[in-house]
């Protein structure tokens, strides 16, 4: 079990060193964005048996910005919902399951209000809204989130929808703002998320950088905007490139998608930047995702 960061070199276009590499990487990159959130939402029949052409739909959003969200065209009367979601995931090569103390035991966790419980004192499980995140950004290396999926069994009341933002269009305006903010966030010591934190697993701190490298060199990502569950390097330099990346995400006219995840709706994702908006939960027809989050990266993505 490795305790590095690091995999590999960074892939070409990642490397500070590289600016014709990036230059062009970057330019294909912005060039391939989505113009809207309804040109990365594809009709499927069932999401655990997608068909080649439904599958390829999926993977090219896939590819242009690290997510995309299904819409199943008809109900399933009777489905495991659970059961569908990992199906989906083994299409999409997720074999690694991130389990945590709060899932259930096969690693997909049911995220509905508990207004009672050990959960009700976890903001996933409450009505509160949840700032910019990636999932599991405490976690230690091996067992690092890179991709995540959500189905939504049934939507709140009112609200609930999701804020969305691809982390290496991020990469692209921190660097092309200062280089020096991506040296300063791949440090391994750029921010330590403090040991124990709302989702109540019993851990260590985890120091780290917020940008790093996979053994295949792709780039991935950590972060939390929540002030309390992180504490930041002190060197001006990281304290600089954290400014940037809370002004960038909190800019009005940010390269965000957002909307709501309806009722046979879901986000396949390599565990893309993302909130969640306050939300009314009615009892008599309880808000209700499933959520699984996976140490692989989406494959051929
Ligand atoms: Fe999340």
């Amino acid at each position: 079990m490795t305790e590095s960061w690091s995999g590999a070199a960074p892939a070409r276009h990642f490397s500070l060193e590289n600016s014709t590499a990036y230059a062009a990487w970057r330019d294909l990159r912005l060039a391939n964005q989505p113009p809207s959130l309804a040109d990365l939402i594809v009709e499927v029949e069932r999401i655990d048996a997608l068909s080649d052409k439904e599958h390829a739909a999926l993977m090219d959003r896939i590819r242009r910005c690290n997510f995309a969200v299904y819409a199943e065209r008809h109900p399933v009367p009777g489905r495991d919902d659970k059961n569908a979601l990992r199906a989906l995931g083994l299409r999409f090569g997720l074999t690694s399951l991130d389990c945590n103390t709060l899932a259930d035991e096969d690693g997909v966790t049911p995220l509905s209000v508990h207004r009672d419980g050990p959960r009700s004192r976890y903001i996933p499980y409450t009505e509160r809204p949840i700032a910019w995140h990636t999932d599991g950004y405490y976690n230690h290396p091996p067992r690092q989130v890179r991709a995540l999926t959500l189905h939504c069994a049934s939507p709140a009341a009112e609200g609930g929808a999701n804020r969305l933002m691809d982390y290496e269009l991020l990469y692209i305006m921190l660097r092309d703002e200062d280089p020096a903010h991506i040296a300063a966030l791949t440090r391994e010591d750029a921010m330590t998320i403090p040991g124990n934190d709302e989702d109540g697993i019993v851990r260590a701190a985890t120091p780290g950088p917020v940008f790093w490298f996979d053994n295949d060199g792709r780039l991935a990502m950590r972060y939390t905007a929540r002030a309390r569950n992180v504490e930041w390097n002190a060197d001006p330099a990281v304290q600089r490139a954290a400014a940037a990346i809370r002004r960038i995400l909190d800019d009005p006219s940010a390269p965000v998608f957002q909307g709501r995840l309806e009722a046979g709706q879901g986000l396949v994702s390599n565990n893309v930047l993302h909130t969640r908006e306050p939300f009314r939960d009615d009892p008599a027809h309880p808000r209700l995702l499933y959520r699984a989050r996976y140490h692989d990266r989406i494959a051929g993505s």
